[in-house]
């Protein structure tokens, strides 16, 4: 996704995740809410070529190497950009249900169970002060990690490889929900995409296996080197 950056169309029409999330919803988040942090970003980015030619992922992953003046920018509207473009992608019609294959094996084996996973995400969303999300990632050593984040974070800033994650900004539930958050959570489970989410693992799984590579080949370099010196 290239400087400069656009929201992505919804991956299945607006009604499609009804009756858990409402049409309104859909239209005022995406159309609206994410139009804003990519229109804000391309601004940010605007007098900086240097930091529009970096992958978005890579600032994000790296904060402190994009300029002061708009690292705040970056780190609100480039996180706002990259967790709804997800977020539209693990959502999906005729979801919810389980994951299966080796994610399910994975979540069983970190969180004791599939409900309890659920459970323990479930309570970590409620227990976002103010806005933020709630996410399920992949860490450096290929392991399930289950975290939060105020505002627009993204868990690529703490070194994680998100698979998916809900928002519980007010904007993502209140016309339906209105203040009712546990209301659009126990909802929001039936329009899970598993398959998404199983697709994400996969990938996150190879990047993590690849990091290890280069790393591996890095240190071996490195010993060579110090050999022949
Ligand atoms: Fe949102």
């Amino acid at each position: 996704m290239p400087y400069p950056y656009k929201v992505p169309d919804l991956p299945y029409p607006y009604e499609a995740l009804e009756p858990h999330i409402d049409t309104a919803t859909m239209h005022f988040h995406h159309d609206k809410h994410h139009l804003a942090y990519v229109t804000n970003l391309n601004n940010a980015l605007a007098n900086y070529p240097d930091q529009q030619a970096r992958p978005l992922l890579e600032l994000l992953a790296d904060l402190n190497s994009v300029p002061e003046a708009i690292r705040t920018a970056v780190r609100n509207h480039g996180g706002g950009h990259v967790n709804h473009t997800l977020f539209w992608e693990i959502m999906g019609p005729n979801a919810g249900g389980e994951p299966s294959g080796a994610l399910a094996d994975a979540i069983a084996a970190k969180f004791g169970s599939f409900e309890s996973f659920k459970d323990q995400f479930t309570k970590a969303a409620m227990g976002v002060f103010g806005s933020g999300w709630a996410w399920l990632s992949l860490d450096a050593n290929g392991e399930l990690v289950l975290s939060t984040t105020p505002n627009q974070d993204t868990p690529i800033s703490a070194g994680l490889i998100p698979l998916m994650g809900v928002d519980v900004w007010e904007h993502s539930y209140y016309l339906k929900y209105q203040n009712l958050r546990g209301e659009y959570l126990k909802a929001w489970w039936n329009v899970v995409n598993w398959d998404a989410v199983a697709v994400n693992y996969t990938a996150a799984r190879v990047a993590v296996g690849l990091a290890n590579v280069v790393d591996r080949l890095a240190a071996a370099w490195e010993r060579l080197v110090a050999k022949l010196a």
